[in-house]
């Protein structure tokens, strides 16, 4: 089916639209075995749309690409028999257990010697101390790790993962992708939707779409880089009023507070620290402002309110 090198999925063009409106816009995308690709971009952006696209669920408008080496327009039924999908929201049944709910998409699979799968899939995924409780009584954490050893039984080669950790503890979370990086280590390829920037930072390269198009990739370093943004990060007992004079200036795009320092971020480095040190003065000094590396959240803010100018069908409510 595929070769070593052909890539797992490679698809464009892609789009979609409801009611008149492109929700997803030229999509073009490839992901290579074994990586571990970051997919983000604002609630409404077009993740979800485009991952069900990729697995074979959704039929483009337009576009075209393959998924496993099989093509998305024509052998979608394959494609979603073969990928792992994990959907956005739980979707396994409340009331059985652990291992009642892996029996049963075994059987949906159709999966040979499915005792013996379930038992392995238990035991590989760490569930074995609570296989036999109801999933509707395990914590969030838990739920997603059940739900993703559901979506790995049938060995995939390709995981779709759609915000699999939202609203799980920072410790879960943190043990759910060192599980995500050990079966890309047995050569899975994970596509990997998230909100969450420390996500982004565990994933070999990422990609962020906002209003349906594409506007950053590559990895996390390389995406910083390409913002073109420097950061001015201001220190010291009076950083609240520095803020408040800080704010609109020329050469200033974001203003935010993280904890006790502020972060002040621009793209033009001389006009930045211009608007820096004339807010000091204002404020009366009483603080220390030095160059300091500019965030990811900084990048997708910015990334955000460039793609939200450019979109016409932007509501102007969400116009920055
Ligand atoms: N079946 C549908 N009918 C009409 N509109 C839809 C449908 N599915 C998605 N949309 C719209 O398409 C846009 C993209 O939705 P999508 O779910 O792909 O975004 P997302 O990036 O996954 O967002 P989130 O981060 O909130 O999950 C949204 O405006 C959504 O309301
Ligand atoms: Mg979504």
């Amino acid at each position: 089916m595929t070769g070593e090198d052909a890539p797992i999925i490679a698809i464009s063009g892609l789009t979609k639209s409801y009611s008149g409106r492109k929700v997803v816009d030229d999509v073009a995308l490839e992901v290579r075995r074994g990586e571990i690709v970051g997919f983000l971009g604002p609630n409404g952006s077009g993740k979800t749309t485009t991952i069900r696209m990729i697995c074979g669920l959704l039929k483009p408008d337009s576009g075209s690409g393959t998924c496993l080496g099989l093509d998305i327009l024509t052998q979608s039924a394959r494609i979603k028999r073969e990928v792992g999908y994990m959907t956005q929201r739980f979707s396994l049944y409340e009331d059985l257990t652990i291992r009642e709910n892996l029996d049963f998409v075994a059987r949906v699979y159709g999966l040979a010697d499915r005792r013996a799968r379930v038992t392995e899939t238990v035991r590989r995924l760490g569930l074995e101390r609570r296989r036999d409780q109801l999933a509707g009584a395990l914590s969030g954490g838990w739920k997603q790790r059940l739900a993703l050893a559901a979506s790995v039984m049938h060995e995939p080669k390709l995981l779709l993962l759609d915000e699999p950790t939202a609203g799980v503890d920072p410790q879960a979370r943190r043990e759910f992708w060192d599980e995500i990086h050990r079966l890309a280590a047995d050569g899975l390829t994970v596509l990997v939707s998230t909100h969450y920037m420390d996500e982004a930072e565990r994933c070999h390269r990422i990609v962020y779409i906002a209003y349906g198009r594409i506007v950053a990739r590559g990895t996390v370093a390389e995406v910083i880089a390409a913002s073109g943004l420097s950061t001015i990060v201001v220190t010291g007992a009076n950083v609240v009023r520095v803020a408040a004079a800080v704010r609109g200036r020329d050469g200033v795009e974001q203003v935010a507070p993280f904890g006790n320092d502020l972060h002040v971020v621009g793209t033009d480095p001389e006009r930045l620290r211009a608007a820096v040190d004339a807010a000091i003065a204002e404020a009366g000094g009483g603080v220390t402002a030095e160059t300091g590396s500019t965030g990811l959240e900084d990048v997708f803010i910015r990334l955000m309110q460039q793609a939200a100018l450019a979109d016409d069908s932007t509501p102007s409510g969400r116009r920055p």
